[in-house]
């Protein structure tokens, strides 16, 4: 191997352990642990991709997101996981493992949709439903995208059966947009959505509707 390709290999394999993600257009570095009361949103790891096989490969899981497919194929996680450090270096995507006691339950992210706006999205293992850590995960995810990645409006969607889901947000103080369609992997074709948004300036949201 040659030395510089030593180096790109070198530079590959470190990326997946530094603690911090950088943002080409800013110059800037931004943090990739971050602490709630009792989680921790962390990098995944390639040993995450079994519980995330197992996790996500429920249907109940499953069938509320939009790109988990259902049944989850073998092989699926660990290629999510290989992809994270090139959509962080894009800036299309940065996927956070949900850590609670050490253990891992579940993942929360932003990442660009179709347009330039950030999109929060998160799923929780069943077991640790109605604890409270969708909400906690996504209000540290809030201020991750304001104040990290300085966003100025972060877009959500849930289907329209999804009530948690929506009180997730409102929670985090989003506010419902609009109503339309979004593709759903595990249900192979689109399904009706409610759209979200919250905006970085407190002022703008409370000008717009509930
Ligand atoms: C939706 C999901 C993320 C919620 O996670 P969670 O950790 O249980 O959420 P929280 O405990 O923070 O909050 C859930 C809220 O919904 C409420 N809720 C739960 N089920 C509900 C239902 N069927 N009808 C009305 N409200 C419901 C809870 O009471 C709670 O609200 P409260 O605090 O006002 O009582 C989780 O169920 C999940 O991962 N589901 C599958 C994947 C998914 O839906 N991802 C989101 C895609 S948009």
């Amino acid at each position: 191997m040659a030395p510089s390709e030593a180096r790109t290999e070198l530079w590959r394999e470190m990326a997946g352990h530094l603690p911090f993600s950088f943002l080409p257009a800013e110059g800037r570095l931004v943090n990739l642990y971050l602490r709630t009361e009792r989680l921790t949103l962390r990098p995944f790891r390639p040993d995450d991709a079994r519980a995330v096989q197992s996790l996500a490969g429920n249907w109940k899981v499953a069938r509320m997101t939009r790109r988990i497919p259902h049944p989850y194929p073998d092989g699926a996680a660990e290629a999510w996981i290989a992809g994270h450090d090139a959509a962080r270096a894009d800036t299309a995507a940065y996927p956070f493992a949900i850590d609670l006691a050490a253990e891992f339950i579940g993942a929360a992210g932003v990442s660009r949709g179709t347009g330039l706006d950030l999109e929060l999205g998160y799923w929780i293992g069943e077991p640790w439903w109605g604890k409270g850590i969708a909400t906690e995960a996504a209000r540290r995810l809030t201020k991750f995208a304001f104040e990290d990645l300085r966003a100025d409006r972060l877009l959500a969607r849930h289907h329209v059966d999804n009530t948690a889901s929506g009180r997730v947000l409102r929670k985090c103080g989003f506010r419902h947009a609009n109503d339309g369609y979004s593709w759903s992997a595990a249900h192979g074709k689109d399904v009706p959505v409610r759209q979200f948004v919250l905006n970085r300036d407190p002022a703008v949201n409370e000008s717009g509707p509930r």
